[in-house]
């Protein structure tokens, strides 16, 4: 079975770019399923049900989530609905609207546990410990009832995305880092049959501080005043992601990167 993940879309450039690039790939290389990280799907912050949908239209099948999940408040109507495939960090404390985890059916019939968690170093939320979430996640669900196992872990430190890679290292398909918008080159599937890459990248401008225009950014940077984001909408383009390929028993065999620039 074949997985293609797409980093975190930012906002209108990043939908336009995959809108682009996408059937292309798809031709090319025949996902069974499909997933991208939604967080900045909307406005660059948060989700709602018309952008989620124009990437269903495209072939995405789940999306995963962030820090930015809740950042407007038809993202939070979409994930308490639970009517769309969109999932929020799992380890969110009890009672936050959404849910972290679901299994997914693949074109080719399989069945896939996707999982979205957040990471704790430098992030701004207080949430439950990802380690022990993902642990009670698989404890609590039977692996006779899926045939591979995915997460998004999205973090901005590296130490924490490779520790929570080992813990678990045999005991998922895979684990791909986003949030961090910008793509490493460690891909590579353990010999315990894990696939993993610290940060996928994202989707959206790449003449831009993280899909935000530059200016602002070292506006920022320099000063300290309060900015107001604004996403770049000229220059190049960028998609990033992963494909997976898993074995009939749940082993990932590869990992390829994905890298296109228009
Ligand atoms: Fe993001
Ligand atoms: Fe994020």
């Amino acid at each position: 079975m074949r997985i293609l993940f797409l980093g975190d879309i930012v906002g209108r450039p990043g939908r336009n770019t995959v809108r682009e690039l996408l059937p292309g790939i798809i031709q090319e290389v025949s996902p069974d399923l499909i997933i991208a990280n939604a967080e900045n799907i909307a406005g660059g912050k948060g989700m709602n049900r018309k952008t989620i949908q124009e990437m269903m239209d495209l072939g995405i099948d789940v999306f995963t989530g962030g820090n930015h999940s809740f950042k407007n408040t038809e993202g939070v109507e979409l994930l308490e609905s639970g009517q769309l495939p969109v999932l929020r960090p799992a380890n969110f404390p009890i009672g936050t609207a959404g849910t972290g985890w679901r299994i997914v059916r693949s074109r080719s019939g399989k069945r896939v546990l996707v999982i979205s968690l957040i990471a704790r170093i430098f992030m701004p939320q207080f949430v439950d410990s990802p380690f022990q979430s993902l642990e009670d996640i698989l404890k609590s669900v039977s692996p006779g009832d899926y045939d591979a196992s995915f997460v998004d872990f999205h973090g901005e430190a590296t130490s924490e995305k490779q520790a929570l890679r080992w813990t678990f290292d045999g005991k998922v398909s895979a684990i791909v880092g986003t949030h961090t918008h910008v793509q490493t080159a460690d891909a590579d599937v353990s010999q315990l049959g894990t696939a993993y890459v610290t940060d996928t990248g994202m989707c959206g401008s790449l003449d831009s501080c993280i899909g935000v225009e530059k200016d602002i950014i070292i506006r920022l940077m320099k000063t300290q005043m309060p900015v107001t984001h604004v996403l770049e909408k000229r220059g190049r383009m960028q998609l990033n992601g992963t494909l997976i390929d898993i074995a009939e028993d749940g082993k990932a065999m590869q990992i390829a990167i994905v890298r296109k620039i228009v």
